[in-house]
């Protein structure tokens, strides 16, 4: 039995925010936004679009490009840090928007990993279970109702977004499985340099901390950039020798986009030229969980990849997470 990626699909909200409207909220100017992250805009939710308003966008965008509907679905895996409720999953909102009544369905918080992740979970769940046969995998954030916009430290980096992946099991022996290396990582020794820190169970919502900003994301910028190249590096090498496949042979790497030289730091030590490395981060900015699936999507609607190309996902978030998949498109 193998399993394919029968479709993608990705959405974005309409409004956007550019490095000359940030100019007027916050002390920053488009140069050095552009210089530092190769941020030139970013698209924001409306007020009543929540992560699965978009979840359910991507999906069925990637429900129609595979061919079969939301009852066909046997679960729902959201990879979001920004959940339309701590309870119930934005997965189980989805299965009630998609009709997918045999579906089980959860969400996965693994940061800006959270897609990578969750094909993972998928994947191999789909091995260790026939049943389930179709899968719809979504990474959906709607960052911008976590980011301080007084703190141009990080308001400048995040957008809104959402990607999703529809994996299906074939019994057919000619179908190439689609996951050929993975390997995942999380190290907990720095859940202090990104992070949101209250509205858990640590330190419940207050007004103090509302007042203190404690619901916004907080992030040491500079200790995060060079763990994110060390370790997407390390994990992208990792799937290439695991797999026995040369970088000549990778069509396409998608890295996620959290800064363009964070990207362009990666892609020369991985031994891929570097137009064969995906950005799009110009346009969304740092989307966290749905960053990949919306270049996969656009890549995959761009021409730029065809089904059998090898494909090399990498990402890197909070948590710490992180890790690289090889996988035939
Ligand atoms: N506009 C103008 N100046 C600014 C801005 C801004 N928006 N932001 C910071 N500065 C200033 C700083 O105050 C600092 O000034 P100082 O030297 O007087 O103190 C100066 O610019 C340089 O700041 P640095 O922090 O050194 O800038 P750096 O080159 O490191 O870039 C950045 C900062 C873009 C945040 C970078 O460190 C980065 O991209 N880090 C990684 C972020 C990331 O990948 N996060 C991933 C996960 S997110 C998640 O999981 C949800």
């Amino acid at each position: 039995m193998s399993i394919r990626i029968a479709g993608t699909g990705s959405y974005v909200p309409e409004r956007i925010l550019t490095n000359a409207d940030l100019e007027k909220m916050v002390e920053t100017n488009d140069e050095w936004i552009r210089t530092r992250t190769g941020i030139e805009e970013r698209h924001l939710a409306a007020d009543n679009e929540a992560t699965s308003d978009m979840a359910y966008e991507a999906g069925r965008r990637a429900l129609e490009m595979a061919g079969i509907r939301g009852e066909d679905l046997d679960a729902i895996i959201v990879g979001t840090i920004t959940p339309d409720h701590v309870f119930p999953s934005t997965g189980c909102i989805l299965q009630q928007r998609f009709g997918a009544e045999g579906a089980f369905c959860f969400d996965l918080e693994a940061a800006c990993s959270g897609l990578l992740f969750s094909l993972e979970v998928a994947h191999s769940l789909m091995k260790a279970n026939k049943r389930y046969r179709r899968v719809l995998v979504c990474g959906a954030e709607k960052l911008s109702c976590i980011t301080d916009w007084t703190d141009r430290n990080t308001c400048v980096l995040f957008g809104d977004g959402a990607g999703a992946v529809v994996l299906e099991s074939s019994d057919d022996a000619a179908v190439p499985d689609c996951l050929i290396a993975s390997d995942l990582h999380s190290d907990g020794s720095y859940t202090e340099i990104l992070k949101l820190p209250a509205g858990g169970s640590r330190i419940p919502t207050s007004a103090e901390t509302v007042a203190n900003h404690q619901h916004f994301i907080h992030m040491a910028g500079k200790e995060v950039f060079k763990l994110a190249v060390n370790a997407m590096v390390s994990a992208g090498r990792q799937v290439l020798e695991d797999s026995g496949i040369a970088p000549e042979a990778i069509k396409l790497v998608i890295p996620h986009q959290a800064n363009s030289r964070i990207i362009h730091a990666v892609a020369p030590r991985l031994g891929v030229p570097e137009e064969r490395v995906f950005i799009n981060v110009n346009k969304y900015g740092n989307t966290s969980a749905a960053s990949i699936g919306i270049c996969l999507d656009e890549a995959a609607r761009g021409g730029l990849i065809e089904h059998g190309d090898y494909v090399l996902l990498t990402a890197f978030g909070g948590g710490l997470t992180w890790g690289a998949l090889l996988i035939r498109y």
